[in-house]
């Protein structure tokens, strides 16, 4: 990291890092959407997905990648509409999306729809689908290398900043820990944590959850308690690599709560995702109230 220290940090990794395209037409839409929500009183959670890249050169051929093709960030998304939630999916391009998830890996077999009991499941999904367009109730923006994503991120947080308590960052995104400076040699940094300025700074009133994954479960929940010190928000999400379709622990200052698919679920194709928002909802429902009070 550079010689800097304490807010500069994170100006620095901005002022090295370019906009993404359409920068300021992406901030207008997402306003809006925020506007035409806050009016109505609704809750709007922001979930980050997929992968980062980080560039190798400035006209980008090579880059370094990352493993995650989205499917907690879109399957959570699905599950906050059915919160009532008002969604904006920060997403890596191409990765999975909430509803287009279900047919794009079987796009031939959806289209040959032999079975009564697809059929009825992908009328849901249709349906489901429906009301969160009519009802602009989702918000897809994407993004693709690291720079992007954590300019993307700053911006939407100040945007959901007049939402207080009532706005919630969900970051399932898989973020790269290096990066390349432009007009740099090919010599790679350590990114800031960005949670840092995030809490304090950016959206200092809203529900923050973040993620922490690793592949040694003996040390993963005090990863996550580590990371609850730092940043000071309120939730961390822990997951194993191997493990985490079926089960994720919730941390918060006083609480270890385990989020578990018995055998049954695993076979009839519930979602670990469906448990663990609903919970989440009712946190953030609990925090709200207690915002208020105080
Ligand atoms: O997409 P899937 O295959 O379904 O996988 C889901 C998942 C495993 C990617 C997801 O469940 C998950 O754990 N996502 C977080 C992965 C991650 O980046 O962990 P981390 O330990 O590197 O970072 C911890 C937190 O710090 C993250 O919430 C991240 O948003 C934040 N961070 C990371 C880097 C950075 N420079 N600043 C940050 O604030």
């Amino acid at each position: 990291m550079s010689a800097t220290t304490g807010a500069t940090v994170y100006d620095d990794f901005f002022e090295k890092t370019a906009l993404p395209d359409k920068f300021e037409e992406k901030k207008s839409e997402i306003e809006k959407f925020i506007t035409l929500h806050k009016a109505d009183n609704r809750r709007v959670v922001l979930v980050t997905s997929g992968g980062t890249t980080v560039p190798l050169e400035s006209r980008t051929v090579r880059f370094i990648d990352n493993f995650s093709i989205g499917t907690r960030g879109s399957a959570s998304a699905e599950y906050f509409l059915d919160h009532d939630y008002a969604v904006i999916f920060l997403h890596r391009q191409r990765s999975l999306l909430p509803f287009h998830r279900h047919i794009q890996h079987n796009i031939l077999d959806c289209l040959t729809i032999m079975k009564d009991e697809t059929a009825t499941s992908l009328l849901s999904i249709l349906q489901r689908y429906h009301d969160a367009q009519s009802k602009q109730r989702l918000l897809p923006v994407s993004f693709t290398s690291l720079g992007d994503y954590l300019h993307m991120l700053r911006a939407v947080c100040m945007l959901l900043q007049p939402l207080g308590c009532q706005a919630m960052l969900y970051l399932a995104a898989a973020v790269s820990d290096f990066y390349i400076p432009s007009n740099m040699m090919l010599s790679l940094q350590l990114v800031p944590k960005m949670l840092t300025p995030l809490v304090k700074d950016w959206t200092p009133q809203a529900f923050v959850i973040s993620f922490k994954l690793e592949t040694d479960k003996s040390i993963l929940i005090r990863k996550a308690r580590k990371a609850l010190e730092e940043y000071q928000h309120k939730v961390v999400v822990a997951n194993v690599l191997d493990t985490r379709k079926t089960e994720v622990v919730l941390v918060t200052n006083d609480s270890e709560e385990p989020i578990r698919l018995t055998q049954e679920e695993v076979a009839n194709g519930t979602e670990i995702e469906e448990k663990l928002i609903q919970t989440l909802s009712s946190h953030h429902s609990k925090f709200c109230a207690s915002q208020e009070q105080s």
